[in-house]
C-alpha cells in the first residue's frame, strides 16, 4: 500500500510538472513550432472573434506527445471560453453526451480525446449536435418510445485522435477545420528544452539541450521527460548542472542512443532484421514476436521509425531500411543490398 501511495505520488508529480510545462497561449516565445497550424488557427480564431461566432469545430491528429492536448488548452484560452475534457471511450452512451453538453456555456470547448473510439451511437447522436445543436434522445422501447430534442449552446468541438484513419469520414467531414501536428526537428525540439529548463530553473549547457533534443524523437513531452530524468541524474551523480557530458551519461543509462531510439525500437528493428531478414512481414507478426499490442507500435514506435527511415511501409507488410542495417550493424543479406543500389541509381 505504501508503495502504492508512492507511486501515485510519482505519478501526480509527473502529471503537475507536465502541466506546468504546458503552453497556455498560441503566442511563439510560449507554443513552439508547428508554424502552419498555429497560423491557421489564428486566423480561424480571429474570424471567429469578429463575427463574434463560436469557433467552428477542430479535429487535431498525429503522433502521441506532439501536442494535440496543448492546442485544445491553448484553442480555449486564447477564445476565453470553459473547457470540458473528456474521451472518446468515456463516453458511452448518448446521456453521457447530453450530460456534459447541456452543461456548457454558448461557445466553450469541447475537448475529446481518442475521438476515433466514440461509440458508433454516441457518434450518431453527436452528428445533429454539431451541425444544428441539438440532440435527439430516444426515451423507451418500441412503439411507446418517444424521441426528445434537447436544444444545445452553441459549443466548439476540439477532437483529437492519434489515428486519423481510423475516423469514420461523416464525422471527419463535420471538423470545419483539420490539423495535422507533426514531429519536431531537432532546434524546435532544443527550444521546448530550454524553455522548460527555465521554467524549472534547471542550469542546462546549450550544448546539453541540443544533446537531449537529439535523442526526444521529435517528441516535446519525451524532450521534457528526458530533461527530467537527466536533472535527477545531474543531482545525484554531479553537481547538478546539466553538462554534456552529464547528458549523455544520463541518457546512455535510461537506454536511449543517439538516434532517440529506446529499447522497444531497438528490439523492433533488430526482430525485424534477424528474424524476418529485413521483411516485409506484417504488424500483427511482428508485435506478437516482440510481446507488444499491434496498436501500441502502429501509435507510439512506427510513427518516429517510419518518419526517420528506420523502416518502409509496404503492401506486402514492413521493411527495414539501409539506414537499419547500419545502426545496428548487421550485414544486410545481398538481394537487400542490390535493391538498394539499383534504386540509388
Ligand atoms: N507547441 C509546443 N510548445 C512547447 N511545448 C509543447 C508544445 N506542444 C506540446 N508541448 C509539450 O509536450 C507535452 C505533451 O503535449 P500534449 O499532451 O499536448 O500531447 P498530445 O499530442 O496530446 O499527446 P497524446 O497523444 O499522448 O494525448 C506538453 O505537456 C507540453 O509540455
Ligand atoms: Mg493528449
Amino acid at each position: 500500500m505504501k508503495e502504492r501511495l508512492a507511486t501515485t505520488k510519482a505519478r501526480d508529480e509527473e502529471r503537475n510538472l507536465e502541466l506546468s510545462l504546458r503552453p497556455r497561449r498560441l503566442d511563439d516565445a510560449d507554443y513552439i513550432n508547428q508554424d502552419t497550424v498555429k497560423r491557421n488557427l489564428r486566423v480561424l480564431l480571429e474570424a471567429a472573434q469578429l463575427r463574434k461566432e463560436p469557433l467552428e469545430h477542430v479535429l487535431l491528429y498525429g503522433p502521441p506527445g506532439i501536442g494535440k492536448t496543448t492546442t485544445a488548452y491553448c484553442i480555449a484560452n486564447e477564445m476565453g471560453v470553459q473547457i470540458r475534457v473528456t474521451s472518446g471511450p468515456a463516453i458511452e452512451r448518448a446521456g453521457d453526451l447530453a450530460a456534459i453538453l447541456t452543461n456548457c456555456n454558448p461557445g466553450d470547448v469541447l475537448f475529446i480525446d481518442e475521438v476515433h473510439r466514440l461509440p458508433r451511437i454516441v457518434e450518431e447522436v453527436l452528428y445533429p449536435a454539431m451541425e444544428e445543436f441539438h440532440l435527439d434522445i430516444v426515451l423507451g422501447k418500441g412503439p411507446g418510445a418517444r424521441t426528445l430534442r434537447l436544444p444545445l449552446p452553441r459549443f466548439t468541438l476540439v477532437g483529437a485522435t492519434t489515428r486519423i484513419g481510423r475516423l469514420s469520414s461523416p464525422l471527419r467531414d463535420r471538423f470545419g477545420a483539420v490539423y495535422r501536428l507533426d514531429f519536431f526537428d531537432h532546434d524546435a525540439l532544443d527550444r521546448v528544452v530550454m524553455r522548460s529548463a527555465r521554467i524549472l530553473d534547471i542550469d542546462v549547457e546549450p550544448e546539453a539541450g541540443r544533446e537531449i533534443a537529439r535523442r526526444s524523437r521529435g517528441t516535446p513531452r519525451l524532450a521534457n521527460r528526458w530533461l527530467k530524468r537527466v536533472r535527477d541524474y545531474a543531482q545525484v551523480r554531479a553537481d547538478g548542472r546539466v553538462t554534456l557530458a552529464v547528458a549523455r551519461a544520463a541518457l546512455s543509462e535510461l537506454e536511449v542512443d543517439e538516434h532517440g531510439l529506446d529499447a522497444v525500437d531497438r528490439q523492433l528493428l533488430g526482430a525485424l532484421v534477424d528474424k524476418f531478414g529485413g521483411g516485409p512481414v506484417g504488424l500483427d507478426t511482428m508485435a506478437a514476436t516482440i510481446a507488444e499490442e499491434p496498436d501500441t507500435i502502429a501509435d507510439v514506435y512506427e510513427p518516429f521509425l517510419l518518419q526517420e527511415g528506420f523502416l518502409r511501409r509496404t503492401p506486402q507488410g514492413r521493411v527495414a531500411t539501409e539506414r537499419t542495417y547500419k545502426v545496428l550493424r548487421r550485414t544486410p543479406p545481398a538481394s537487400l543490398a542490390t535493391l538498394w543500389e539499383a534504386e540509388r541509381s
